[in-house]
């Protein structure tokens, strides 16, 4: 299943969708159709759907959706397992976004294997690594503040509206060099792409946000600045200037990760915070323990997911896999797992330290984790500072959004 990133083509395995799909080699006790991201008991609660999957499905099973069917892994062994082991659990074909099959391009770096995978990941390290994002802290601070000083007078906000989105969009477009007055737009798509569950409309989207990008990526070829689109226009790889496809399929992947995940994650954390006012008095008096803090509230509100194809037959957990195999890493799911973290669903702020899954593990590891830490760092310092004492708007009903990035679709607070 080698690819030719200078020749890019649809992956060749059948992609299997619902019940008639379920290839004959999956035993029928494994199959199981457990609604993950869209099904009424995931979405009334996923993260307590997420924990409670440990007591309700094996620890591998054959997860039939109109999505698209995959084995699912709940285990936070097996997906580390999964996670190391490219060579069998390739990323190829993993990006669930519907492509044109007569313009086809992969998403970068997402769905290119080693070696191959790190001189991409090289081009824009620097921007990303721990000392490239400490850069933006006091911008971080200030925006954090500026969006504070607008609603702490009105006693209430939607959280999502006034800070939970605007917050990390800013920061990512501006570090982008997209223009931040179109947030709404970018939000817009990202929402259809990453939330219909619809094919067609995901189809739709990427190709207005490819005809956006595609201007965007001209226009810093013709403009270069400092910002990470202009980077990867005008970068070399292997002595080459890179094609216009893989720019574009790496340019793509970013605004698609970076515009939803954070804002998904601060919604979760805020919504633990409002309904938990002893834990959240707990974070303000012990600043210095602000990382492991994160951390932890990262663990119980992880977002998404990661999905590879099985590139040969292989065995897992005494199940058979075959080659052209689906199969996710429920991380989410993992980060609950009894045998690593006793007592999953309690937030302990100093728990022995675990690897944990939110961003991933191996070469595929979260490009944005050390800016997506930072940033809910920040926020949460900056807000608790400022409003300390808040709660949930009353006879709020919370609605969370369907899809592969997990969060509620509106917080409203009071204080
Ligand atoms: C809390 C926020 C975030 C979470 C929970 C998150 C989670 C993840 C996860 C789980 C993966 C691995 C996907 C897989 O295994 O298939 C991933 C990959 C990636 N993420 Fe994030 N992400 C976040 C924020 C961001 C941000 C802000 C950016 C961009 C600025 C970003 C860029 C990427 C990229 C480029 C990859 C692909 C890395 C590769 O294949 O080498 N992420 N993210």
């Amino acid at each position: 299943m080698a690819i030719d990133v200078l020749n890019p083509s649809p992956p060749t395995f059948q992609r299997r969708v619902g019940m008639d799909q379920v290839p004959p080699h999956v035993p029928k006790e494994l199959v199981h159709s457990a609604g993950i991201t869209f099904g009424p008991d995931f979405l009334a609660a996923p993260h307590a759907f997420m924990a409670a999957m440990h007591e309700k499905f094996p620890p591998l099973f054959y997860d039939v959706s109109p999505f698209g069917n995959a084995w699912t892994a709940i285990k936070h062994e097996d997906a580390l397992h999964i996670l190391r082991n490219a060579e069998v659990f390739s990323n190829e074909g993993a990006t669930p976004f519907p492509r044109d099959p007569d313009d086809y391009f992969y998403f970068i770096p997402q769905e290119i294997e080693p070696p191959q995978h790190r001189k991409y990941r090289m081009i824009v390290d620097s921007m990303f690594s721990p000392q490239g994002v400490a850069g933006l802290e006091t911008q971080m601070r200030q925006l954090a503040n500026e969006l504070i000083d607008k609603v702490i007078d009105k006693g209430e906000c939607d959280f999502t509206e006034a800070f939970g989105r605007p917050f990390p969009v800013t920061i990512f477009l501006r570090l982008m060099g997209l223009p931040v007055d179109m947030t709404d737009t970018f939000v817009e798509w990202a929402v259809a792409l990453l939330h219909s569950n619809d094919r067609a409309i995901m189809a739709e989207t990427l190709k207005t946000i490819s005809v956006y990008l595609k201007s965007a990526i001209a226009e810093k070829q013709a403009n270069p600045d400092d910002g990470v689109v202009s980077r990867i226009a005008h970068a070399e790889i292997d002595g080459r200037p890179m094609s216009d496809k893989e720019i574009f399929g790496f340019v793509a992947f970013l605004f698609i990760g970076g515009l939803d995940t954070v804002f998904a994650t601060l919604n979760n954390i805020w919504l633990w915070m409002a309904e938990n006012p002893d834990r959240r008095a707990e974070i303000n008096a012990d600043p210095e323990n602000i990382n492991a803090q994160v951390e932890e509230l990262l663990r119980v509100h992880s977002v998404t997911f990661s999905g590879r194809t099985v590139t040969r037959d292989f065995e897992l957990r005494g199940v058979q896999l075959k080659a052209g195999d689906k199969i996710t890493c429920l991380l989410p799911a993992c980060n609950f797992d009894p045998d690593v973290f006793p007592n999953p669903t309690v937030v302990d702020f100093h728990r022995p330290k675990k690897i944990v899954l939110a961003f991933t593990v191996g070469v595929h590891s979260c490009m944005g984790a050390h800016l997506a830490r930072l940033e809910t760092k920040v926020a949460m310092q900056e807000w608790l500072k400022r409003i300390p004492d808040f709660a949930v708007k009353p006879d709020t009903k919370i609605v969370y959004r369907p899809g592969g990035v997990v969060g509620p679709h509106h917080l409203p607070l009071v204080w």
